[in-house]
């Protein structure tokens, strides 16, 4: 049966796991997005998410026809998808939004590339029919992140009746940085986005980064950008330079900023589980009454870890009454290890705790406790149990876990927050805010974190919590599909 709700994402809710025995098991996939969107879709009975087999368990899931209800897996061609996802969307696109290139070294757009950009330009195709396919008629359409860009322009051509909304979760690259990928793709990117009714953001930065690159880099038509006011939303109002080289119709493209946020009741019933009982009373043995620190991501470049674990050498180096008072919690759970650059950051995370612990341990203190496994049940007992988080991202397009860590909190938690995350926009205010590259800030923001006056603390962790469950994902789907045009 056509489907009247669609969203398209890479990542699904769920990833398989291939037992020796040949057993199937689910897991729920990591990362803002699939926390977001499987909580918004468990109030929409019907839709449809549309998604990527990521490994070969999930294109055996797939030949099963195993998958779940309300889900359809691509099993696009394994060379294909790495070229896709690896190639362009994990190491050009997520570089270029997060302003993460080497500069001196990368990026290089050679043979190799354009190898890869034709495998995008493919794994896109394959959504756009996949969704022309499932769509009824007038039906709305949600397309996820990056890796999506060009569905939006693909799928109004396939089926000019849809109604089509595009969500970046990540930050949108500055002018400078996009204008560093070759014209043609630049523009085929920012037409591509150009399809849909609508574009959202998480903040209203990364909408006006989006709105100052589509204003300058459309050869290949026009595009006007109009910036929110009075009341009117920003928009981009655009004619695309057709085949026989005249322009088509004027057609206008919305932009607008929804601040993904956290169901606060959901979150807070996750986080008392037995499960994490049993967590929470397993740290508190380890911690042993230390005051903690606490930060939890994907190993994750853009996460800025590194200068987390430089703060805190810097901390214990410049205020030693802290050593053998605090414990760094550091939950930092693998992520895109097919690619070098994360395997070696992931290395140099390690190297730094041990090299900390090494100069700092005593017989009965370990200043830093890493933990690489993706355990929720853990990072919600860490949650529960924080004295300080830690959240000093370069570059990040919300970052949730700021936002979770006030809401689940039992004593309250002074949140370290950078201006590089998207959540910066709301929680600035009753956080203590680092600029990301200056550790020696960061380290004493870390101090007076700890020594922060628990009425206080207790104060600010409450409106943290309240700004953080402004939109919860539910509010934050609907009001993306409210906002679509009307049918026609
Ligand atoms: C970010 C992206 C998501 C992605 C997640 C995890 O939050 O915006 O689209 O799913 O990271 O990354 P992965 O590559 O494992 O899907």
């Amino acid at each position: 049966m056509a489907s009247q709700v669609l969203v398209a994402a890479n990542r699904g809710p769920l990833s398989y796991a291939l037992d020796p025995d040949g057993t199937l098991t689910a897991r729920r996939g990591g990362g803002g997005l699939v926390s977001g969107l499987s909580a918004a879709l468990a109030e929409q009975p019907g839709a449809l998410w549309i998604c990527a087999a990521l490994s070969e368990a999930d294109r055996e899931a797939v030949r099963r026809g195993v998958a779940e209800p309300g889900v359809r897996m691509l099993d696009i061609d394994p060379a294909v998808y790495d070229d896709a996802y690896n190639g362009i969307a994990n190491s050009v696109l997520w570089f270029t939004h997060h302003h993460l290139y080497d500069i001196p070294r990368e990026p290089v757009f050679d043979a190799a590339f354009r190898r890869q950009w034709d495998s995008y330009v493919a794994y896109n195709g394959a959504f756009a029919e996949a969704l022309a396919e499932e769509a009824a008629p007038g039906a709305a359409v949600l397309v996820q992140d990056y890796h999506l860009a060009l569905v939006p322009g693909a799928l109004r051509e396939l089926r000019p009746d849809l109604r089509i909304a595009h969500f970046t979760h990540t930050p949108w690259a500055s002018p400078e940085f996009m204008r560093m990928l070759p014209d043609d793709v630049r523009e085929q990117l920012l037409w591509g986005m150009l399809g849909a009714d609508r574009l959202g953001f998480h903040t209203g930065q990364w909408g006006d980064s989006f709105l100052a690159c589509a204003s300058t880099d459309t050869a290949g038509g026009t595009a006007l950008a109009r910036h929110a006011r009075g009341g009117q939303p920003a928009a981009v109002e655009h004619r695309r330079t057709g085949a026989d080289g005249g322009l088509g119709p004027v057609r206008e493209t919305v932009v607008e900023a929804y601040p993904l946020g956290v169901d606060a009741e959901e979150l807070r019933a996750l986080a008392h589980r037995p499960e994490v009982d049993g967590k929470l009373a397993e740290l508190r043995a380890e911690v042993a009454g230390r005051k903690t620190i606490v930060r939890v991501d994907r190993t994750e470049l853009s996460k800025n870890i590194l200068r987390g674990l430089l703060a805190y050498r810097e901390l214990l180096t410049t205020r030693p009454e802290w050593r053998g008072r605090v414990v760094h919690l550091a939950s930092a759970y693998p992520s895109r290890q097919d690619l070098k650059v994360y395997r070696d950051y992931t290395d140099a995370v390690a190297t730094l705790a041990a090299e900390i612990n090494a100069e700092f341990g005593t017989g009965d203190w370990q200043p830093v406790l890493v933990s690489v496994k993706d355990d929720f049940a853990r990072s919600l007992a860490a949650y529960r149990m924080a004295d300080v988080a830690l959240v000093n991202p370069v570059r990040d397009g919300m970052n949730l876990v700021a936002k979770e860590i006030p809401v689940v909190s039992e004593a309250g938690c002074a949140l370290v927050l950078s201006t590089g995350a998207g959540a910066y926009e709301e929680l600035a205010e009753d956080a203590l805010t680092v600029n990301p590259y200056d550790v020696t800030q960061t380290a004493q923001a870390l101090h007076a974190a700890l020594a922060m006056p628990e009425g206080e603390r207790a104060e600010r962790t409450k409106r943290l919590a309240a700004a953080a469950t402004g939109l919860p994902p539910a509010r934050w789907f609907t009001a993306q599909l409210e906002a679509l045009p009307a049918r026609t």
